[in-house]
């Protein structure tokens, strides 16, 4: 059986993010995503500055080619990300600071319109949270103030009624400080009855914590009636991988699984990749890497047997 086979068994969605440029160019790597996954997310074609690069022009076919790849496969799609403060055009630091209310607005309906009746779920607002739960200080702060948060899932929930909306955010896997702050601010969007339907963890873990609270931290956020969502799973190591490396990484990964399993509300498991062959982590964390599922060449690591015997 895949890992979709597999996760259906639990009504779980397997999701993986998708590089375009390998689903273009690599036929090995296609034939994975087509065959194993549930769902997909674009791992940066529905960023703005890759959807706006100039004001007011849009480019749509990268992100229009994901979404008829995902519906040619019965898969879903996980939209990312709407408000963010990395990977925006270089031309929203020339919009007049009283106009950027307007322009994030217009940017989140005309995206989610666009998609509207197609993304399962969308994440609506992006990291917002430093590591001691306060908010990050950011050009929509600065603007817009807090409201700002709350607003985007408003304009997200116009645009498509029935897609569901997640805020989510990196290193709020466990009991912290950082996911107390995560939790005060969807508890209180809750008590004000806006559109938000779900939090998602991203899940960039390393092979030397396994993340015991996971459980605990996901269930407080089910008992607040919300969705929740592993996005962008992966466990880095220093490199070079060794067995040992490798089994404490399959450890990680299955207790992550493990948490959202238990959780009745964690709609889905999403890997930001499935290869070595193409994982930003090397790229982004200096000496680290091998933090997928599988090698280079695509054969299953330790990771990826822990992952099936854990569905
Ligand atoms: C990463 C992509 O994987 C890289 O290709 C890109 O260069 C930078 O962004 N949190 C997120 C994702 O929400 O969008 C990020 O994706 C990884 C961290």
């Amino acid at each position: 059986p895949t890992l979709r086979q597999l996760a259906a068994r639990h009504d779980l969605a397997f999701g993986t993010a998708v590089a375009m440029a390998a689903l273009a160019d690599d036929a090995e790597y296609r034939t994975w995503v087509a065959a194993q996954f549930d769902t997909v997310t674009a791992e940066n074609e529905m960023k703005w500055a890759a959807l706006e690069p100039a004001r007011g022009r849009y480019e749509w076919g990268p992100a229009d080619a994901l979404v008829a790849f995902a519906e040619a496969h019965g898969q879903r799609v996980r939209g990312h990300t709407l408000v963010w403060h990395n990977q925006n055009p270089a031309w929203l630091a020339d919009v007049p600071r009283d106009e950027l209310g307007a322009v994030l607005k217009d940017h989140v309906q005309t995206t989610v319109r666009r998609f509207r009746g197609r993304i399962w779920q969308w994440d609506v607002v992006n990291e917002v949270f430093e590591d001691d739960g306060t908010l990050r200080d950011t050009v929509w702060l600065r603007a817009l103030g807090p409201g700002y948060i709350a607003d985007a899932f408003r304009w997200a929930h116009e645009a498509d009624p029935d897609a569901l909306l997640f805020y989510n955010d990196y290193e709020v896997e466990e009991v912290n400080a950082k996911s107390d702050g995560m939790y005060d601010l969807v508890r209180e969007l809750v008590r004000q009855d806006v559109p938000i339907h779900g939090v998602g963890v991203q899940g960039h873990l390393t092979a030397d914590h396994a993340p015991l609270t996971m459980r605990e931290n996901l269930g407080r956020f089910d008992a607040l009636g919300l969705r929740t969502a592993v996005t962008e799973a992966d466990v880095r190591m220093p490199l070079p991988a060794d067995p040992v490396k490798l089994q404490a990484q399959a450890n990680v990964y299955r207790t992550a699984l493990d948490a959202c399993l238990r959780t009745p509300g964690c709609l889905s498991f999403t890997v930001w990749g499935y290869t070595d062959r193409y994982s930003w982590v090397p790229g982004w964390f200096e000496g680290d890497g091998a933090a997928t599922i599988l090698d280079e060449d695509f054969a299953p690591k330790p990771a990826h047997r822990a992952l099936r015997d854990g569905l």
